[in-house]
């Protein structure tokens, strides 16, 4: 079982902010970034280019561990090279979005993908975000905080950082978009979006971004 000295697990559910709070955290305390949605959206973009049969769970599983896949923080951000093809944009499309839940159900899929995220965890302290980061992949991680926001405050969210790249955003397609893959990471049976029993419950609706990241790296200092 990972180290669980310097590590801080960031849950919640889609548009909490959970990924632009980690990366700033982490750079602040200098700590590895870990966005484990983007290995999902990998594992997913490659099945999709290689024209898998995505209600094939064997081949998903397969392919998932076939994937040569490396996160690599730049000053712009992360990128995300699957097989040295940089997919940073691709795993954001929304027909990439809509087709996660095909492997992110699939145990085997999630059994790689955990491995390789506490072989990552394991190197350096880390911050880590994703769905199941304080349940399965480090349970032991002694900074666990459980991002949440209102529906309406995360549509907002999503649909500024929408407009901020010049995308025309439908408002109630969002709502539905959200809405859907909660049900979707709440429902599952392995590995289900859930507050760990010793997580903090930090709710951002009514907060700025840099107030949670102050507020989380403040969290963290009390007990890392
Ligand atoms: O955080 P995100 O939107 O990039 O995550 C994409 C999807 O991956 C999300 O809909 C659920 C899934 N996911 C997961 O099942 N477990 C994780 N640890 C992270 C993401």
């Amino acid at each position: 079982m990972s180290d669980a000295t310097q590590i801080i697990a960031i849950d919640g559910p889609a548009g909490a902010g959970k990924s632009s709070v980690a990366r700033a955290v982490a750079q602040r305390l200098g700590y590895l970034f870990l966005d484990t949605g983007a290995m999902y959206r990998a594992a997913t973009w490659r099945a999709m280019h290689h024209g898998i049969d995505l209600d094939d769970g064997e081949a998903l599983a397969v392919g998932t561990r076939a994937m040569e896949l490396i996160l690599r923080e730049t000053d712009h951000g992360q990128e995300v090279i699957v097989d040295g093809t940089d997919v940073t944009r691709a795993i954001r499309t929304p027909e990439v979005t809509r087709l996660i839940y095909k492997l992110d159900q699939n145990s085997a899929v999630r059994r790689h993908l955990v491995a390789l995220q506490r072989r990552m965890g394991e190197r350096q302290p880390t911050v880590a975000e994703g769905r199941d980061i304080g349940t399965v992949v480090f349970p032991r991680a002694r900074c666990k905080i459980f991002l949440v926001a209102s529906l309406d405050a995360r549509i907002e969210r999503r649909a500024r950082q929408l407009a901020g790249k010049g995308v025309e955003v439908d408002r109630a397609a969002l709502r539905k978009e959200i809405h859907d893959r909660d049900e979707q990471s709440r429902n599952r049976a392995d590995s289900p979006l859930r507050q760990a029993d010793d997580a903090v419950l930090l709710d951002t609706s009514d907060m700025t971004y840099e107030a949670v990241v102050e507020e989380v790296v403040r969290m963290a200092s009390e007990v890392l």
